[in-house]
């Protein structure tokens, strides 16, 4: 099992739509075929289509704002005293995280397939409210499916979708989050997909899903090395990228223009939701090495029990709070291109409360996982040693959990 070289990630999956012959696939009902056939198809023209790439540059930097900015956080790096630790504000982007490059290709898509209506599914609200924006902005009439649980915990997401018009159907089967709602949602599509786009809001699902929210939050990282370049005059010779992981959009995102290096130069660190630490759940099933499984149309590995159902998991975060994971991770874990480990609930509101202290930023309960990690490995590393964390997402939404597992520190 090899990565090549100069082939995007996303296309190096075989004819059956496996990464590393393991990962990924299209598992899917009867009904699904005809329109992920014509879906394939339709990107398969779109993305080599000049007009609609002019049309999509346009409104990623008029509509999302691109570039968002990258920044070196002097404070933490000066208290930690090792490696310099840096932050791309994918927060910055319209509407507040990663999760507005996909909707927004989505919509675009779902317009040039003549469709009046697009669904997705939610954890955080993010992929909801951004989905929510992008069919404002374009006319769509639009469905989110959200687990009860993650409506309750994500207040401020759920009220943003309501403003931007569309629907919130909240999903009360399983443990009422994420994982329930990509079902769900999954489920409408079968019975509506004759005038229904389905958009999913991460790296997951059936592979042409995969593929799409990978070209689309691939953004990130084009930016990135710009700015890299920009500031270090080159590709400095010790990075470090770490981003967390839920279903792997961000983290996706964030690496794909620097997988051909080598790891020794650009080490990939992925960071999972490890859970409270002293609960044996999480939703970490890359670095607690679950085994492979199907879940949502294709093959990964996936937090299951003996019998092979799924798990049950547990997350401050409802954005990381997922059992599954992108094939894409799955093969780059197989093949050691990156490294994955998690922080416990409990580090991710440490991280929140230092990065609090130390800078103006104020990033997200799933970012805060990849920000433990930097925290934890810094001290050690040399101080030629770049970190990048990506800060993909804005803690408003999480304000009231914030509020009440750390007091007043959300106010300050
Ligand atoms: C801000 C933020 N970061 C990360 C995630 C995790 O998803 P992914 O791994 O697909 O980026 C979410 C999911 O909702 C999110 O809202």
């Amino acid at each position: 099992m090899k990565i090549k070289k100069k082939i995007p990630l996303i296309d190096q999956h075989d004819e059956f739509g496996f990464w590393g012959e393991k990962f990924g696939g299209s598992f899917i009902p009867e009904t699904l075929k005809k329109p992920i056939e014509d879906l394939t198809k339709e990107f398969k023209k779109l993305r080599n289509d000049q007009k609609f790439l002019s049309k999509k540059n346009f409104y990623f930097k008029n509509f999302i704002g691109q570039p968002t900015s990258f920044v070196k956080l002097n404070n933490l790096t000066n208290h930690f005293g090792g490696a310099q630790i840096w932050a791309k504000i994918v927060s910055e982007a319209n509407g507040g995280a990663h999760k507005i490059y996909n909707a927004t290709v989505h919509a675009l898509i779902c317009k040039a397939m003549g469709k009046k209506y697009i669904v997705g599914d939610t954890g955080a609200g993010y992929a909801g409210k951004m989905l929510s924006m992008a069919a404002k902005k374009f006319g769509l009439k639009c469905k989110i499916f959200m687990g009860a649980k993650d409506i309750k915990r994500q207040k401020p997401n759920c009220d943003a979708i309501r403003k931007n018009g569309a629907e919130i159907v909240p999903v009360y089967s399983g443990s009422q989050t994420l994982v329930d709602a990509v079902s769900e949602c999954m489920r409408y599509w079968v019975s509506n997909c004759d005038n229904t786009h389905m958009c999913v809001g991460s790296t997951v699902g059936p592979n042409i899903f995969v593929k799409i929210c990978g070209w689309s939050t691939s953004q990130i990282s084009k930016e990135l090395k710009k700015q890299i370049i920009f500031e270090f005059k080159k590709i400095p010779k010790k990075i470090k990228l770490i981003n967390c992981v839920g279903g792997g959009s961000s983290a996706y995102g964030f690496w794909s223009e620097f997988i051909d290096y080598n790891k020794k130069q650009i080490e990939l660190i992925g960071v999972e939701a490890g859970g409270p630490k002293k609960s044996l759940l999480h939703a970490a099933p890359l670095s607690r090495n679950a085994k492979i499984g199907i879940l949502h149309g294709a093959a990964s590995y996936v937090c299951q029990n003996n019998e092979g159902q799924i798990k049950e998991t547990e997350s401050i975060s409802a954005g990381l709070d997922y059992p599954g994971v992108s094939p894409l991770h799955c093969f780059l874990k197989d093949t050691k291109r990156a490294r994955y480990t998690y922080a416990t609930d409990e580090e991710a509101l440490n991280a929140y409360k230092i990065i609090r202290k130390f800078e103006n930023l104020n990033p997200s309960l799933e970012p805060c996982h990849a920000f433990a990690e930097a925290i934890k490995i810094a001290p050690r590393l040399s101080k030629e040693t770049i970190i990048v964390v990506n800060s993909c997402g804005d803690a408003n939404k999480d304000k009231n959990i914030l509020k009440k597992r750390l007091g007043s520190i959300y106010d300050k």
